[in-house]
């Protein structure tokens, strides 16, 4: 049962059992949400790679399905994506039953071990059957390695404007982006991200798609997760924010600096959904709830690794620029319990006079809601307590505007000396009132201010449930109102 395992998420997405990493293939067909990812059934760390996959009708209950893709001779199965062939161009199904096709990294180990660098190429799977049966493309590879080392995780999408498929390739320190009319034949076209972006580590997953912002404007929005070199050490997804006309993307983001999609050190190697329906219109993204630089050696035994929260991305305008917003998908709402368990009403905070919750929040998994007046406000924080005196907090640093968060006396911290650091993002504070929401699921917090303006998701491992909570400020603040509410367990079939 997996309800004994004490940090096993309940409602994010984990296998059974063994290793898990990049979420994989996401493709939406027939009412289900597909979700392939990074698996080893064979061991808790890395190794030779799997697609591991489950289904979900509302991105909340996730049924396990048997392992979609096996490594085979040309290599272990990295990540990659997969798309709804509507107008079956590849020619592997038909329009009455269009292929679901995963384009993916080959890796093979053979070819690497003989001391060369052209072990990672591009290759093709179908499947006729909802994604349930895989059949491999004889014509593998799809796109040879040209004989650079970094060289995967190719994404597709349809282009519309001009009837191609598009694919964003991770090419060391930079992407790539290809064309083709059928999957099967690719066209380079362009180069991005050389002069620009994050460059502290290999750049990989990349992730291109067009958004809408609420002005009615369409951008298009390029991720890519880069490996070291995220704000907060080691893996980190960064975002570009520009134009795409099906052969160059241009980027417009105003600064230098890399923009990150999450400031947490716990989400990396996310994108997102295709084929979601135009009716439905969302964009939506999960990201892998971990970081390479302790990934395997976090303090769980059957299994390793969680996937974020299915978060919404969405486009803003703010004087002239974009920003891309990420909040969990509205699905949420149905898993929590009805009724708040514990509500604060127009609670007035002191200058450096802490207010203690006890009981305020108890079990393994809950959600907590504060709305805040911090006109006043120099520092606002919220600490998590347990019986063990160990401690988890969030601090918003108005003044600096700078988010805090500290989780060096939370429990099991010593599996890896970069765990427990100070991890911190930038954010201006600009309203009087600050929204800021938790998602805690037995070993992971994730926060988001102001509908996912701001998002940091952190791994937390303390030895007992959180069960007090602590308020304070530097000046005074007015929490018009906080709630905490439990969330129904969900199991995986
Ligand atoms: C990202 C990554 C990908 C690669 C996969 C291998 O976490 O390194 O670039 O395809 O993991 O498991």
């Amino acid at each position: 049962c997996i309800c004994k395992e004490n940090y096993r998420p309940k409602y994010h997405f984990t296998p059974d059992s063994m290793w898990m990493n990049d979420p994989n293939g996401m493709v939406y067909y027939e009412g289900e949400y597909h979700l392939f990812y990074q698996y080893y059934p064979d061991s808790t760390v890395w190794g030779p790679m799997h697609w591991g996959h489950a289904v979900s009708t509302d991105l909340m209950h996730w049924e396990h399905l048997p392992i979609g893709l096996y490594p085979d001779s040309l290599g272990w199965i990295f990540s990659g994506s997969a798309v709804i062939d509507w107008k079956n161009t590849s020619g592997f199904g038909s329009k009455e039953n269009p292929p679901m096709i995963a384009i993916y990294t080959y890796h093979s180990q053979s070819i690497e071990k003989e001391g060369r660098n052209d072990f990672q190429y591009q290759g093709l799977a179908y499947s006729l059957d909802k994604g349930r049966n895989w059949t491999k493309y004889k014509g593998n590879p799809v796109l040879p390695n040209p004989g650079i080392r970094d060289f995967r995780d190719p994404k597709v999408m349809w282009y519309e404007e001009r009837q191609k498929w598009i694919m964003s390739l991770a090419v060391k320190d930079h992407v790539s982006f290809y064309s083709s009319p059928d999957l099967k034949s690719w066209k380079h076209e362009s180069d991005f991200g050389l002069n620009t972006g994050g460059h502290g580590g290999v750049w990989e997953c990349p992730d291109l798609f067009k958004l809408k912002a609420e002005n009615g404007t369409e951008k298009w929005v390029l991720l890519v997760s880069v490996n070291p070199g995220g704000p907060n050490g080691g893996s980190a997804t960064q975002y570009f924010i520009g134009e795409f006309d099906g052969h160059e993307f241009r980027n417009e983001n105003s600064t230098m600096d890399p923009i990150w999609l999450d400031y947490g050190k716990d989400n990396y190697a996310g994108v997102t959904w295709s084929d979601v329906p135009q009716k439905d219109g969302r964009r939506l993204f999960i990201g892998w709830m971990s970081n390479w630089q302790y990934a395997t050696v976090v303090p769980t035994k059957k299994w390793r690794s969680a996937t974020t929260l299915p978060r919404e991305l969405s486009l803003v305008e703010k004087g002239g620029h974009y920003e891309m917003f990420g909040k969990p998908v509205k699905e949420f709402d149905s898993i929590l319990v009805d009724k708040p368990t514990e509500k604060i009403e127009n609670l007035e905070l002191n200058d450096n006079v802490e207010e203690v919750f006890k009981g305020a929040v108890k079990g393994t998994v809950w959600y907590a809601s504060y709305m805040v007046d911090i006109t006043e406000t120099k520092t606002f924080s919220i600490q998590l307590n347990n019986s063990l005196n160990e401690n988890v907090g969030i601090k918003l640093d108005i003044e600096a505007n700078r988010i805090e968060f500290d989780r060096n006396n939370a429990g099991k911290i010593d599996f890896s000396p970069e765990f427990a650091v100070p991890i911190s993002g930038r954010y201006s504070f600009k309203q009087k009132n600050i929204k800021v929401e938790l998602f805690w699921d037995a070993s992971s917090l994730e926060l988001f201010i102001n509908e996912g303006q701001f998002q940091m998701t952190n791994l937390v491992f303390p030895k007992d449930n959180w069960n007090s909570m602590k308020l304070n400020s530097v000046g005074k603040a007015k929490v018009i109102e906080a709630s905490y509410v439990s969330v129904n367990q969900v199991v995986n079939k």
